[in-house]
């Protein structure tokens, strides 16, 4: 088994960043490399302000204050990065192809080849490199050929090693990750030892049983269906929370009595305003796509559906909105609590608070949102990506203000997008003796006391629960 001493890691992403974060803090003997094309984005990962790391991630400023200079570093120098190190993560962005074949279902991995070339192209001696990155089941195979057909004839062995870490517990979720999985291929001496100096790094932090082998296929593939299997939960109550609103059943209640089932469990059933975040959507596309390309054309269509049921909750959560703000909200002002597409991170990827506003957009409302973590830039990014409107129209209807009761004052209505902690103590009575009544309040997360704002006077739907607004 190879000792590892020396570690590069492509892409210094919200992956990449944290893994590496993590590894360098448990493995002080191991030098730790990240490095990225991103020249901001590494300038802003070596700034002396840790409040303004690239990302946002709990616990993450404390280890990186720790490690950094010392076994961990940043580096726009990838061909030195790549020269130095025994082993290379690739934690690349695979996001979801926007042209030719296989366009908006596909994953691209134009950033994975670009790798594998220069990783080929500077290699001058045997390496092992780590798929970090999510990708298609096979893809190990295309880094091979790419490897060895243009490279300096180095050996190279493969291994798979998806992350599944997920926003805003990144930290606790690698230092404590419930399995490491690990595939490679066990047929050969060498890819048996690879497989071996990977787990040898993890097992530093983690007990041996919970690293799991695999043959890389499997590993592959594993990725994928993890992330499907989450989100159909999360569309399966979401699908739950439609019937509850048309019969006076609780969604809430719901999940309580299914997850104590011990063979549902009671994780990822909290009804929502639908799911976001960079992965779920974009690995589901991209396993019908795969489904799809291997003929299985009804394995495609059922986990398609997960999709179809996403979007359904976030367009009947808007069009709520404009239902029962008496069918218009032209003009009107609605405050957006939150933009993240869950607590705890900055990450808007795929949020359903842009999707929510873009709806509301349509209909020509004002939108005043407050995140704690997301800038308005950011906002006007995601809005532009769906390009639906010109920029200039989107900044002309929607602000970003860094106050929460800013946001809600004047307003006729108040969507909570994000469960941020901080939601759940605003002082509500303020808020709504500075808003236009009827007071509406659209709780997407379902983090407000129904009872305590009806109390007050407003109008209160919640997700699957309708509360004391009759919903669509
Ligand atoms: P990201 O967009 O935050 O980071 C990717 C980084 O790679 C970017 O900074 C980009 O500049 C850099 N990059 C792209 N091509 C490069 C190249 N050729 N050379 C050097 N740098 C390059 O993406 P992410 O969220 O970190 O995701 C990375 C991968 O991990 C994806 O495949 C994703 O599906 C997977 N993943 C993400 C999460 C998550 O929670 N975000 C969790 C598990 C797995
Ligand atoms: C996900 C996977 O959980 C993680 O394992 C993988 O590595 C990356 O993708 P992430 O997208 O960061 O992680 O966050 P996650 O906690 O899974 O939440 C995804 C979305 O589902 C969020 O918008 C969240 O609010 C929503 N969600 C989650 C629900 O609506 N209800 C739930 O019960 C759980």
């Amino acid at each position: 088994m190879k000792k590892i001493t020396n570690i590069c890691c492509i892409g210094a992403g919200y992956v990449g960043g944290p893994t590496m974060a993590v590894i360098a803090s448990n493995c002080p003997e191991i030098k730790v490399t990240v490095v990225d094309v991103n020249t901001q984005r590494i300038a802003d990962w070596n700034g002396a302000d840790l409040e303004n790391l690239p990302i946002y991630e709990p616990g993450l400023k404390e280890i990186v204050s720790a490690v950094r200079g010392k076994n961990l570093f940043f580096s726009t120098d990838i061909e030195e990065g790549i020269k130095q190190a025994q082993m290379i993560f690739i934690s690349v962005n695979t996001p979801t192809k926007t042209y030719g074949k296989g366009k908006g279902m596909a994953a691209d991995l134009k950033y994975i080849e670009l790798c594998a070339r220069q990783i080929a192209s500077v290699a001058d001696e045997e390496k092992i490199i780590v798929e970090k990155s999510t990708i298609p089941v096979r893809t190990a195979q295309t880094i091979k050929t790419i490897l060895e057909n243009t490279g300096n004839k180095i050996k190279f062995q493969i291994l798979s090693n998806p992350e599944f870490l997920a926003e805003g517990t990144a930290i606790n979720d690698l230092q404590n990750a419930d399995r490491m999985l690990i595939g490679g291929d066990h047929s050969t001496e060498e890819g048996r030892k690879a497989i071996d100096s990977l787990a040898a790094i993890y097992e530093r932090w983690l007990p041996a049983e919970r690293i799991i082998k695999t043959n890389l296929w499997s590993s592959e593939l594993s990725k994928l269906t993890a992330n499907a299997f989450l989100a159909q939960r999360v569309s399966s109550i979401n699908a739950m929370s439609a019937i509850c609103e048309k019969t006076g059943a609780d969604v809430d209640e719901v999940a309580r009595a299914i997850g104590a089932d011990s063979r549902i469990g009671s994780k990822f059933i909290k009804s929502s305003v639908g799911f976001g975040g960079s992965c779920f959507q974009k690995d589901i596309l991209n396993l019908v796509y795969i489904s799809a390309s291997l003929g299985l054309n009804e394995v495609a269509d059922y986990w398609e559906q997960v999709l179809l049921i996403n979007s359904y909750q976030r367009r009947r959560f808007a069009e709520n909105i404009v239902t029962s703000l008496f069918n218009t909200v032209a003009g009107k002002k609605i405050a957006f609590l939150g933009w993240a597409f869950k607590k705890d991170t900055n990450d808007t990827r795929e949020t359903a608070a842009m999707y929510v506003a873009d709806l509301l957009l349509e209909e020509t409302a004002d939108i005043c949102v407050y995140d704690p973590k997301v800038s308005q830039s950011k906002m006007y990014s995601n809005l532009e990506h769906l390009g639906t409107r010109s920029n200039e129209e989107n900044e002309a209807h929607l602000k970003a203000v860094s106050d929460p009761y800013e946001a809600c004052r004047d307003s006729h209505a108040i969507a909570i997008l994000t469960e941020w902690d901080e939601f759940r103590s605003y002082d509500w009575q303020r808020i709504f003796d500075n808003m236009k009544k009827p007071a509406f309040i659209f709780d997407g997360r379902n983090i407000t006391d129904c009872k305590k704002l009806t109390d007050i006077g407003f109008k209160v739907y919640q997700i699957g629960r309708g509360c004391n607004i009759a919903s669509v």
